[in-house]
């Protein structure tokens, strides 16, 4: 964060920044971001949140790992997606693979409240690297949706949710602020009438 805006000009300055490239956050900055998502709220403290870090040339294997798997399960990408994908990723030097813990037998804590608390500690992860001047992305592409690419990263469909990736970087292109629309539209009181 500059020391010239307070937290709340921080909070509302994020945006999420596709195109990254190296350097990626060092180590100690790493581990800070990570640490940041363990402030996330947590009912019953169940800490569902998991976390793979996948660095370096295993960033260009998961994409021929997505595309395999989504050709298997029917769903082929065209070879200029791919090749744009590709393009990506091969800039992108960090990117953290998200899932979410399950557990079946927990019927106290609905599982809903699981996927929300994973939700929030991304967040934390969004927000903790545009603190140190990093850019950061959250998608659900890359083949998220089928069984084998979360199967491959050691995420299997009975034990976890698996809820996408993460890139993470410096951002290549200067960024502008977002516009955001305005929160009146979004929020309502009841008076207890
Ligand atoms: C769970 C989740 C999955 C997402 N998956 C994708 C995706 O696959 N592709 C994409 O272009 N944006 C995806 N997005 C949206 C981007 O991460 C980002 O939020 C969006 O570009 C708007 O930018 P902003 O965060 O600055 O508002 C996803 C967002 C969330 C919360």
């Amino acid at each position: 964060m500059s020391s010239t805006s307070s937290p709340i000009d921080f909070l509302l300055s994020r945006r999420s920044v596709k195109f990254v490239q190296a350097p990626a956050p060092s180590q100690e900055e790493l581990e800070q971001i990570l640490q940041a998502a363990m402030s996330a709220p947590d009912h019953g403290k169940l800490r569902p949140w998991r976390f793979k870090l996948i660095q370096g040339e295993a960033v260009g294997k998961l994409a021929d790992t997505a595309f395999r798997a989504q050709a298997e399960a029917g769903s082929p990408v065209p070879e200029q997606k791919q090749q744009s994908v590709r393009g990506w990723l091969a800039e992108v030097p960090l990117m953290l693979a998200i899932a979410c813990k399950l557990d079946h037998s927990n019927t106290k804590i609905p599982e809903d409240e699981r996927l929300l608390a994973t939700g929030a500690a991304v967040m934390n992860i969004l927000n903790a690297a545009h603190a140190l001047g990093y850019g950061a992305f959250w998608s659900t592409g890359l083949g998220t949706y089928t069984d084998a690419v979360p199967e491959t990263l050691g995420f299997d469909s009975l034990e976890y949710r698996f809820m996408g990736f993460l890139a993470i970087g410096t951002p290549i292109d200067e960024q502008f602020p977002m516009t955001r629309p305005d929160h009146r539209q979004f929020v309502s009181e009841w008076t207890g009438e």
